[in-house]
């Protein structure tokens, strides 16, 4: 009997794992459709109090799913995915506030327009100075990653673009004074400056042409025309109109059969995607991964250093800051640190009466600094405990200041044991870089992203993206490897040896 009694916590870990992947995986039964949207765009999608979705987009899904006979399963996704996802059949459908373009329908096939919508520009109270797009000219402009504001901001002759992954973070930007305006589509920005807690904005201008939103799916889905025909039936009888008024005040505006931008399918806008021309952008954003990651292991070391020897310090007080630094950092996920630092602090500073905001460049070598002091601090404390007391000890009796002996003596040979780990740890930061893509720094990454937004070729670009992180890698762990033959006494011996053979 005894030599069963594993067979109990087995049996309860294994149940555990079927049911997480029962709970995970899409049923993918007749009678579903798994429908994708990016839910921080209210009122059209958002998580509600309880973290259900709401929103109109996901009250007419549902609707619509109804008289499908079908059930809406919603998964979230960024909004940038949604058509590779689509496209890779991951989703059966999409709804996500997602206007209507002839480009977009190459790839995903749209239903009849369920929504009209117009994009505006956004800027904060007070600035009379924009008043119309064309006075966006060489200003500075957040985006949506991937929407059609970005695309039209991206239009405007010397604009500065920032892009993000949600608008409500372009909005923040503009509210914390970093940008001078936000083009977005205008029922949301509305509704943001209404309900959300973003105070001192304004609608400067609203653009003239209309956008449609449709309801996306994978080029030719059976499922368009079932939809197409519920929502027939769905504005015939009402339910369109009740839902509309349960998010929008007044009468729903007629809606056209088909996108005015699919029947004057604008010419010359077609897909001449060549990945050729994307490479200068890309090997740009090398460099700058290269240069965010030179400076943050820069002022790492310089905080491991200082961490290192304040762990190790005669003062109690010393000690517990810098175990305590150490727990944080390493215990918190560097991408809430990021978030923290640059849209929390600005934030927080404001509200207690001291504005000021990050540059973004500082917010992204200082967040990564600071969590890789966390961890250069363990590897140089490590390093320098390695080394026997007895060789300070014998450097002293020499007559060698403390000073002296810890530079000459001590400090090389842990140098030398702390290389391989400091090699990993700067590969480490290297691709951490790519996280800063979050708050609209156009690092490697990024601009990878960025050009996935508009060719909708994730493939090809994200595997260019990688090779370009593996060459940096590789060639960052050589300069690491022939650090630690430099600094090895026996194999720089034998080199001086050969040396004076050949001669
Ligand atoms: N209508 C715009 C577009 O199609 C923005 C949509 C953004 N939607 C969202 N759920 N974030 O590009």
């Amino acid at each position: 009997m005894k030599q069963w009694r594993w067979l109990y916590p087995l049996t309860v870990a294994l149940s555990c794992l079927v049911l997480v992947i029962f709970f995970n995986a899409p049923s993918r039964g007749s009678g579903t459709l798994r429908v994708v949207t990016e839910p921080t765009f209210p009122p059209f999608e958002m998580q509600g109090e309880q973290g259900q979705l709401e929103g109109f987009d996901i009250d007419l899904m549902k609707a619509l799913a109804e008289e499908a006979g079908l059930v809406a399963q919603f998964q979230s996704l960024p909004f940038d995915g949604i058509v590779t996802a689509l496209q890779s059949q991951q989703a059966d459908a999409a709804i996500s506030g997602m206007t209507i373009t002839a480009e977009r329908a190459q790839t995903v096939s749209f239903s009849r327009p369920y929504f009209k919508s117009s994009l505006a520009i956004a800027v904060r109270e007070g600035n009379d100075a924009i008043t119309s797009f064309e006075d966006l000219e060489g200003k500075k402009i957040a985006v949506q990653i991937g929407t059609t504001g970005a695309k039209q901001a991206a239009k405007i002759p010397g604009a500065q673009v920032f892009s993000f992954d949600s608008i409500s973070f372009a909005l923040q930007e503009l509210a914390n004074g970093k940008v001078d305006a936000v083009v977005n589509d205008s029922p949301v920005t509305l509704y943001a400056m209404k309900r959300a807690n973003l105070q001192g904005l304004k609608i400067a201008a609203e653009l003239e042409a209309q956008e449609y939103y449709g309801i996306a799916f994978p080029l030719n889905s059976p499922n368009i025309e079932l939809i197409n025909q519920a929502l027939e039936t769905l504005i015939a009888d009402g339910t369109y109109r009740e839902i509309y008024q349960r998010w929008f005040a007044g009468e729903p505006p007629e809606l056209p059969l088909v996108a005015p931008a699919l029947s004057e399918a604008e010419a010359g806008e077609g897909s001449t995607f060549n990945i050729v021309k994307l490479i200068p952008s890309l090997l740009l954003g090398s460099i700058i991964t290269l240069q965010i990651t030179a400076v943050s292991v820069l002022l790492g070391m310089i905080g491991g250093v200082l961490i290192a020897i304040a762990r190790t310090s005669r003062y109690k007080i010393l000690r517990i800051f810098a175990k305590w630094y150490v727990d944080f950092f390493r215990g918190t996920p560097l991408l809430v640190q990021i978030f923290m630092i640059y849209f929390g602090l600005p934030a927080l500073f404001q509200q207690i009466g001291f504005p000021f905001s990050f540059n973004r460049f500082v917010a992204a070598v200082l967040s990564l600094g600071m969590n890789a002091a966390a961890y250069l601090s363990e590897i140089i404390r490590g390093g320098l405990e390695s080394v026997e007391p007895g060789q300070l000890e014998a450097a002293e009796s020499l007559g060698m200041s403390p000073t002296k002996a810890m530079t000459y003596v001590v400090f090389p040979q842990a140098f030398r044991r702390m290389l391989p780990p400091l090699g990993n740890e700067f590969i480490t930061l290297l691709k951490d870089t790519s996280l800063v893509a979050v708050i609209g720094f156009e690092e490697l990454f990024r601009r990878g992203q960025l050009a996935v937004a508009t060719s909708y070729r994730a493939f090809e670009i994200y595997a260019v993206v990688a090779l370009m992180y593996l060459v940096l890698n590789l060639l960052s762990s050589r300069f690491f490897s022939f650090l630690e033959r430099q600094m090895n006494p026996v194999a720089r011996a034998k080199k001086a040896m050969a040396r004076e053979q050949t001669t």
